[in-house]
């Protein structure tokens, strides 16, 4: 009465063996942040259901026949929403959803098979607003609320800020200008942040991705009250604020940057290709890190080979490629695109078109090589139910000192000269590579889903504000950005009045 029966293929028999299996809905699970919408704003509220079967235990394959509905009053009747299912082919499936301008007396309703799942429907108390509303919340409200820990426990941002205790902005604004005003060769934005305006003016030729900084910024001040601050972003590749040399008497300056290094004290964020998934996310963005969890091609069935697609941004990838070609049954390696080595292509190509993530994941073994700094695809390899081969390297992203190799990930020497070898091993070790491949996908779901990337840029943030001693002041020749937003909160605010 309260449950269906499904038929699970056994691997054992190697035949479809119709066992009945029977999910129970009342006791299947329910959780994420998407289901306390009121306070956890996000560009797409998600969460999750895991089918638990009628003795008790997490099931492994998945219905796809949830359906979720969005219930409660607009100011045209009925709330507007848009909803999505990413099914992860393990018993699990991720829900979610975005709603238009607000929504009041909020219902989340949860059905397989038209019976209620877990505690489903969820009341939502409170006012719900769309991401795209002006509605920023105290920023310590606002932490606690999304469950964000404090900056000393994370282990990133307490060694990026180890060195930059107490900031005197007014004593290094022109020092830094001085070292770093190469305008062929460094971008770099002058970021100010106060009383909810942003300002900024950027230094020189290359300062397109500006944009992903601007969006971040505007779209943080829709959700939360931001702290007074001052930052310099480098825009470039390569971290700036390196360790020793001309720098040793002046430096080292506090500069954000999207990838560090062991050599360089830049401050690490988030990457902008990340981040900008979590802003569009069920927006202009087709891969990011929750679609990229529908599996589509369980592990079993995965064809047991490195894999990797990519632009020709460093000496390694053009020695896979000889790689490749010795050991065909190994690896399928191809480069995207000369530009770095573009005499060479005679020798590596040919070139081959760009392929979809997707495509990727029909291969067991991704190989994760740094290109120009550290590959900013690392995320999603490691979402995607394949095996990440990482290349060892000094380069690193906000979150690779919380990865573990052999838990997370299985390393490749720098030169790349144990690849072959990495494959075999995981060949050999079938069930240590899916182990290695489901930890990697927890260590996704638990630090670098949208709700994370909001935390950890509102943790850095707050924290960077309180070890600034200068005044927080607007210069000569700073741009304000304007905020974009569609509506607001606040009674009987509109747009102009903001
Ligand atoms: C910051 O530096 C400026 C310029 O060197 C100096 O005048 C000021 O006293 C410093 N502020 C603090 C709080 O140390
Ligand atoms: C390598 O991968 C691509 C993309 O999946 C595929 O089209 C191609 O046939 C593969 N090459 C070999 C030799 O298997």
């Amino acid at each position: 009465m309260f449950s269906v029966q499904y038929c699970v293929i056994s691997t054992f028999l190697l035949l479809s063996n119709c066992e009945k299996q029977v999910i129970d809905v009342t006791k299947s699970q329910v959780w994420g942040p998407g289901l306390k919408p009121a306070d956890i704003v996000l560009p797409a509220r998600y969460f999750f259901i895991h089918a638990i079967d009628n003795s008790g235990k997490k099931m492994s394959m998945t219905h796809k026949n949830y359906e979720v509905s969005i219930d409660g009053y607009s100011k045209d009747g009925k709330c507007r929403s848009n909803i999505n299912y990413i099914d992860r082919e393990d018993g699990s499936v991720i829900v979610r959803y975005t709603i238009v301008d607000w929504c009041e007396q909020m219902k989340i309703i949860v059905k397989h098979n038209s019976l209620h799942v877990a505690q489903s429907p969820y009341y939502i108390q409170k006012k719900v607003y769309s991401e795209r509303c002006y509605c920023p919340q105290d920023l310590d409200l606002w932490l606690l609320s999304n469950g964000c820990s404090d900056f000393s426990k994370d282990s990133q941002i307490s060694w990026d800020l180890h060195l930059f205790k107490r900031v005197n902005f007014s004593a290094i604004r022109e020092n830094i200008l001085k070292r770093y005003n190469a305008p062929e060769s460094i971008s770099l934005c002058h970021y100010v942040v106060k009383k909810q305006h942003i300002w900024r003016k950027c230094f020189g030729k290359y300062t397109g991705f500006k944009m992903f900084m601007d969006a971040t910024l505007s779209s943080l001040a829709r959700v939360v009250v931001l702290p007074e601050m001052e930052f310099y972003l480098n825009l470039g590749d390569w971290p700036l604020s390196r360790k020793g040399g001309q720098q040793r008497a002046s430096g080292p300056y506090p500069i954000f940057s999207w990838c560090g290094s062991d050599d360089s004290y830049d401050i690490t964020l988030p990457t902008y290709d990340i981040t900008e998934s979590t802003l569009e996310n069920m927006g202009r963005v087709m891969l990011d890190m929750l679609s990229v969890q529908q599996t589509d091609i369980p592990w079993d069935n995965k064809e047991e080979k490195g894999f990797f697609r990519g632009r020709d941004s460093r000496r390694e990838r053009l020695n896979l490629i000889e790689l490749a070609r010795k050991f065909p049954d190994m690896i399928n390696a191809s480069i995207t695109n000369f530009f770095f080595f573009r005499n060479e292509e005679q020798k590596y190509g040919p070139r081959v078109p760009h392929i979809s993530f997707m495509e990727f994941f029909r291969y067991k073994y991704q190989l994760n090589i740094d290109g120009a700094v550290a590959a900013y695809r690392l995320p999603y390899l490691l979402a995607g139910g394949s095996l990440v081969l990482k290349q060892e390297s000094h380069y690193y992203e906000h979150f690779y000192n919380k990865l573990l190799p052999y838990k997370h990930y299985v390393p490749i020497k720098r030169d790349l000269s144990d690849v072959i070898d990495k494959i075999r091993w995981a060949r050999d070790n079938d069930m240590r590579a899916k182990e290695i491949t489901l930890a990697a996908r927890k260590f996704v779901d638990e630090n670098l889903l949208p709700q994370h990337i909001y935390c950890y840029h509102m943790t850095l943030f707050k924290e960077w504000s309180n070890r600034l001693i200068s005044p927080v002041e607007v210069l000569p020749g700073m741009e304000e950005l304007s905020l974009s937003y569609s509506c607001s909160c606040k009674k009987g605010q509109n747009r102009d009045e903001l």
